[in-house]
């Protein structure tokens, strides 16, 4: 297929679309890097191998995306067959105090994006979704028919995007939607050429993990040691980013195949605390992670993890690395580029 992936250079998305390559999609990028590196696009191609499109521009950007789509099919005839879409500002924490930045970007861009699509006769989306739509749920392991109650205004936005394509698709049946969840995503590309690098103090646990290790910082601070939890530290269901990138894969697949609204979580099922997360990183770089008992971070559920038994049924996916695995590989990448793409981090 011929796919548009938005926000393609940044960490899901460059990872998503060499694997893309590698199942012999041509791939068209379209990134502000806001949040990314142009190094992340010569990566793309150089792990792939393979040539990439790149438009340099913000998905809010209505005669932007008309001319990407125009573009498209006076070159290639027929246009984009799909397109997957992960640009968006992620921070939970940043969204509390700029919901406005949230808003306008991750809902107008995702509508931008659907109003272009429609007008072009494009179809297909694959959306980036969180399990951060889920709030603080009732129970363990997560289902998809659990109630959806996001408790920051970035969780609102992914919730509102999904809202959006269920009543587009509703208007218009015709319309192929895969929502994916995402649990926590982590890792990197097995070459060491493609990883996680935010900008500034990384907010997630493994780039900072990965940051102390490397001796950018001096070290973790967990964030409380008191919950219900067998070590008392919190537990998340993480999953490693080239798995996530095979799930777009079949969830592409699955939206060329017929019209229809799917909804897939993707995690593994299994959840791992902060201080197993540690040692499985320790064990994988050889390095020690210093640790400070810091206090609970507000808004943060004790247990996360997935039930993705829809995603098996449905696209034949399933998580297949392990927690050493994904250390492994986000260690390769980190030791490797110890600044990420060269910007210097914070
Ligand atoms: P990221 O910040 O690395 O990638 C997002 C990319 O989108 C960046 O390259 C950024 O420059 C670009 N972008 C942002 N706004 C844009 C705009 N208006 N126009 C064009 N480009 C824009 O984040 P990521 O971790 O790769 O996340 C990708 C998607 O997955 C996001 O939609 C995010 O909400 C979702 N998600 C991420 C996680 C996670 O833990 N990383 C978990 C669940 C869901
Ligand atoms: C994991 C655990 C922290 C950093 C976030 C978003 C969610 C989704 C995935 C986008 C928690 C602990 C962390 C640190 C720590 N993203 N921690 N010290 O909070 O599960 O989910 O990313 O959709 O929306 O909220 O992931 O990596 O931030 O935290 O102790 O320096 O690590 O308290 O228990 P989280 P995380």
């Amino acid at each position: 297929m011929n796919v548009l992936v938005t926000g393609g250079a940044g960490y899901i998305g460059s990872h998503t679309a060499v694997a893309l390559l590698d199942a012999g999609h041509a791939v068209t990028l379209l990134d502000n890097f806001a949040n990314s590196q142009r190094a992340a696009v010569d990566a793309v191609r150089a792990v792939a191998n393979r040539p990439v499109d790149v438009v340099e521009g913000d998905v809010c950007d209505s005669a932007l995306l008309d001319a990407t789509f125009a573009g498209a099919r006076a070159r290639a005839g027929h246009g984009f067959d799909a397109v997957l879409h992960f640009a968006a500002l992620k921070a939970a924490g940043e969204s509390v105090v700029k919901p406005l930045a949230y808003y306008r970007n991750n809902v107008g861009g995702t509508s931008a994006l659907l109003a272009a699509m429609a007008a072009h006769d494009v179809r297909a989306i694959v959306f980036s979704s969180s399990a951060t739509v889920y709030g603080t749920p009732a129970k363990m392991p997560i289902t998809e028919d659990l109630a959806t109650v996001p408790i920051n205004p970035y969780g609102r936005t992914k919730l509102i995007g999904e809202t959006l394509l269920r009543d587009v698709r509703r208007a218009d049946p015709t319309w192929r939607v895969s929502v994916l969840r995402y649990f926590n995503p982590i890792g990197g590309h097995p070459s060491g050429e493609l990883g996680e690098d935010p900008r500034g103090a990384p907010q997630n646990l493994l780039p900072y993990v990965a940051q102390v290790a490397v001796g950018r910082r001096p070290h973790l601070n967990v964030f409380g040691d008191d919950y219900d939890t067998p070590d008392g530290t919190c537990i998340r269901d993480y999953v490693h980013v080239c798995d996530l990138a095979a799930a777009h894969v079949r969830a592409l697949a699955c939206v060329g195949a017929a019209p229809g609204f799917f909804v897939h979580n993707i995690g593994t099922g299994r959840g791992y605390s902060v201080l197993e997360v540690v040692r499985a990183f320790e064990t994988a770089s050889g390095r020690r992670v210093p640790l400070h008992i810091a206090p609970r971070r507000p808004g943060d559920a004790p247990v996360c993890y997935a039930d993705s038994s829809r995603a098996r049924t449905d696209l034949g996916w399933q998580a297949e690395h392990d927690l050493r695995r994904m250390c492994e590989d986000a260690w390769r990448w980190q030791r490797s580029h110890p600044e990420g793409f060269g910007h210097g981090g914070g």
